[in-house]
């Protein structure tokens, strides 16, 4: 997850890079966090097949990384030959700008630290299986990939129309927690639903929140909450879709939008194609 916190930063900062890359050091994980990580994998794994879409599923199962925490330089021999990506070990959460420039570049940051074993079921910052389990399967996906380019290079423009706010909320509700319609119905590519034990069941079963048809301007007008479970997923009906209703020039919509009030992540309009009208408010995650 990218996005401003409140409070400092997890993570030693202090052998960053300039583009705040550092080495993984993976000797240095303990025998008790690679256990952690297994147990996290082991979750999440036996939940994907019934919530997860098909292209993360297929990339999952030929990745192979449940019995350790992965080594990024072993990914990445398979993660460039796919699609021209590749994994960077990074302390913790970047400055917006440097992420941005990161995946311009098709380079994906990874936290090199992994929670403790009391946020097993919770962690508020992203960690090495936030963003390794959530994020990584998805990179194999060709169009998905061209996807999070893209997305980079509009954050550097963003970033000099100072519409980083705009831009981020079209992060959240898709790469973080997107939904996507299926013959089989709803599943998710999300990679903070996909990391999560409780929500990757929630956004797809659970009454209580709504789901709306992918509208770009509608996205990037919808505030969200970071530390409930969301009150609405927007669903996009193929990856196709997503690419093209993103590929044209954002500036004309970041000055309408400008002149728009923000609405409030629980908001359903006439306008939206309500797949499902959430019934009730959302527990806490
Ligand atoms: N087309 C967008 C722009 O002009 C760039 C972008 C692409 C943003 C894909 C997000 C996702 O700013
Ligand atoms: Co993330």
């Amino acid at each position: 997850m990218t996005g401003e916190t409140g409070h400092a930063l997890r993570g030693d900062y202090s052998r960053k890079r300039a583009d705040y890359t550092v080495d993984q050091e993976w000797d240095r994980y303990s025998a008790a966090e690679h256990d952690l990580w297994r147990r996290l994998y082991a979750r999440q794994a036996a939940l994907v097949p019934r919530y997860a879409c098909d292209e993360f599923r297929a990339a999952l199962a030929t990745l192979d990384y449940g019995t350790d925490i992965p080594r990024f330089d072993a990914i990445n021999r398979k993660l460039r030959p796919a699609t021209r990506w590749e994994l960077v070990a990074v302390p913790g959460l970047v400055p917006d700008i440097v992420f941005f420039e990161h995946l311009a570049n098709r380079r994906f940051p990874v936290t090199v630290w992994i929670r403790t074993p009391e946020e097993f079921d919770y962690i508020v910052e992203p960690d090495i299986f936030h963003d390794f389990f959530g994020h990584v399967p998805m990179l194999f996906d060709p169009v998905f990939a061209d996807y999070m380019q893209a997305y980079g290079k509009g954050g550097i423009k963003a970033h000099a129309l100072g519409a980083i706010e705009m831009l981020a909320r079209l992060y959240w509700y898709t790469v973080e927690f997107g939904l996507i319609e299926t013959p089989k119905g709803l599943r998710t590519y999300g990679a903070g639903i996909l990391s999560s034990g409780g929500e990757i069941r929630h956004c797809i079963e659970s009454p209580e929140p709504n789901r709306i048809g992918f509208d770009l301007l509608r996205v990037m007008r919808t505030r969200y909450k970071i530390d409930t479970f969301q009150e609405t997923y927007f669903v996009i009906r193929g990856f196709g879709e997503l690419f093209d209703a993103t590929a044209p020039d954002f500036s004309p919509h970041y000055a309408k939008l400008r002149a728009l009030e923000p609405l409030a992540a629980s908001a359903v309009l006439p306008a939206d194609r309500v797949y499902h009208r959430g019934a009730a408010p959302p527990r806490a995650a």
